[in-house]
């Protein structure tokens, strides 16, 4: 399917409802390699994923445990754990940062700006880690959202979930958080429903 960003962006909607074909491999990379190319702060990338298809396991997700069961959510053929990194995050800020330094790309005031920035994010709490990582992260999931789109495939952004049964179970360490689920898979809806959005006027501060 060829359709432009604009089309893509209108075209995106939350899929809770999937048909029972599996998503390739292929696919999957596809989405993944979106992610790859999204913009980071500082290049850091911290986004980590795990791609979930086998059906116990999405059974699991779709549990009361982990995601107040969210029963949909075991249909969809492919579940992403999108992870942030939190000490990769920090590890990969300094090493931009100094890199900056190094080859004086830029000049010496927002050279000074990155790398207090880096210092910065090393000593900050990890609450505040986190909240730096995850908008990286968010920003991988949106490209992989709208690539989903582009390759005939639904996606929804889930939220609710538990951290601590995904974490033992995913055997993530204390600085790999969860920052949301992913369902994907081929869309199996009769319409898709109308979404209300605010209008313009009222997302402009004026
Ligand atoms: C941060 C976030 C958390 C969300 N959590 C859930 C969730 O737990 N379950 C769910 O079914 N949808 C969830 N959604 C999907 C939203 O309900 C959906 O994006 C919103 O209603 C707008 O609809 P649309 O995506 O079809 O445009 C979440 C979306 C975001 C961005």
């Amino acid at each position: 399917m060829t359709m432009t960003v604009k089309e893509a962006i209108a075209a995106r909607h939350s899929v809770r409802s999937f048909t029972g074909e599996p998503v390739s491999e292929a696919a999957l990379e596809e989405l993944l390699e979106a992610a790859r190319q999204a913009p980071s702060s500082l290049n850091s990338q911290p986004w980590r994923f795990i791609p979930v298809t086998d059906e116990a396991t999405r059974e699991w997700i779709a549990s009361s445990e982990v995601s107040r069961k969210q029963r949909w959510l075991a249909g969809a053929p492919a579940i992403l754990v999108c992870c942030a990194d939190l000490e990769g995050y920090v590890r990969d800020t300094q090493a931009s940062a100094f890199f900056y330094k190094e080859n004086k790309i830029m000049d010496e005031e927002p050279t000074q700006g990155v790398l207090d920035y880096a210092e910065r994010e090393e000593k900050a709490s990890e609450t505040a880690r986190f909240g730096a990582s995850a908008m990286n992260v968010a920003l991988a999931v949106s490209f992989i959202m709208l690539r989903a789109v582009e390759l005939g495939l639904g996606t929804c952004w889930v939220g609710m979930f538990n951290e601590g049964p995904l974490k033992e179970r995913f055997g993530l360490t204390p600085d790999q958080r969860v920052v949301c689920l992913l369902a994907v898979g081929h869309p199996d809806e009769p319409s898709v429903p109308p979404r209300n959005r605010k209008s313009l006027d009222e997302i402009v501060l004026k």
